[in-house]
């Protein structure tokens, strides 16, 4: 009996020194590549594709290293943005807030509930812009909500290694690319141009 208790108090040690060291973060755009996460977040480790409701992927505000519009999650109710959980070091996360421009006030760290594949809900922290911006069909996003070719490239090949359902990457293609690369330390830092160049049809 009185091992027992004993067992339970080391284990709950343990959990509670997990959860201390941990967060859970949902990536939607760039972060959705190891890659590119984990130039600013190395202890990332990938956990599970998730989805959340009520939202949609959207682009906006050109961010001149990536030479296009970056990605943001805008409040729809009809709409759901797959992605990627990923669990960081708490020590990674002031990094990760620097990486989404919370200082500048373009983006806003949100606590989300995501579903993953077994449908079970999970809180993560996430990003959005602060501003929504005005829904479109993606096929007539305006040319300076574009996001470069790289980005696209990037978000699609990292959905495809995070196990994201082929529809969702068929629907980032959707949105049209503006014809432009990022720049060339960014490339290099994400291993751009990437070998596999996935394309779905
Ligand atoms: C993340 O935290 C673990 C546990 O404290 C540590 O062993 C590891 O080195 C950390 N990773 C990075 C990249 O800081
Ligand atoms: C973008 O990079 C690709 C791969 O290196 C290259 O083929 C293409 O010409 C570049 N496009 C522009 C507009 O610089």
């Amino acid at each position: 009996m009185r091992s027992g208790w004993l067992v339970l108090f080391l284990v709950s040690i343990i959990e509670c020194d997990r959860h201390e060291k941990r967060f859970l973060y949902f990536a939607y755009g760039s972060n959705l590549l190891k890659s590119r996460l984990q130039i600013n977040a190395p202890s990332a480790v990938f956990i599970t594709p998730a989805r959340l409701p009520g939202y949609r992927l959207d682009f906006d505000n050109y961010n001149p290293k990536w030479r296009g519009a970056p990605a943001t999650i805008a409040a729809d109710p009809k709409g759901e943005v797959w992605g990627a959980l990923w669990a960081l070091n708490y020590s990674e996360m002031a990094s990760l807030d620097k990486q989404e421009g919370l200082k500048d006030g373009l983006y806003e760290a949100i606590d989300i509930k995501v579903l993953n594949i077994e449908n079970h809900v999970i809180t993560a922290r996430s990003y959005k812009m602060t501003s929504d911006p005005p829904k479109v069909r993606p096929e007539v996003l305006p040319l300076q909500r574009r996001p470069s070719n790289t980005y696209i490239q990037v978000i699609a090949l990292g959905a495809y290694q995070c196990g994201i359902p082929s529809y969702y990457i068929e629907f980032i293609y959707r949105f049209p690319a503006n014809g432009r690369n990022a720049t060339d330390k960014l490339s290099q830092e994400l291993g751009y141009p990437f070998n596999r160049n996935i394309r779905i049809s």
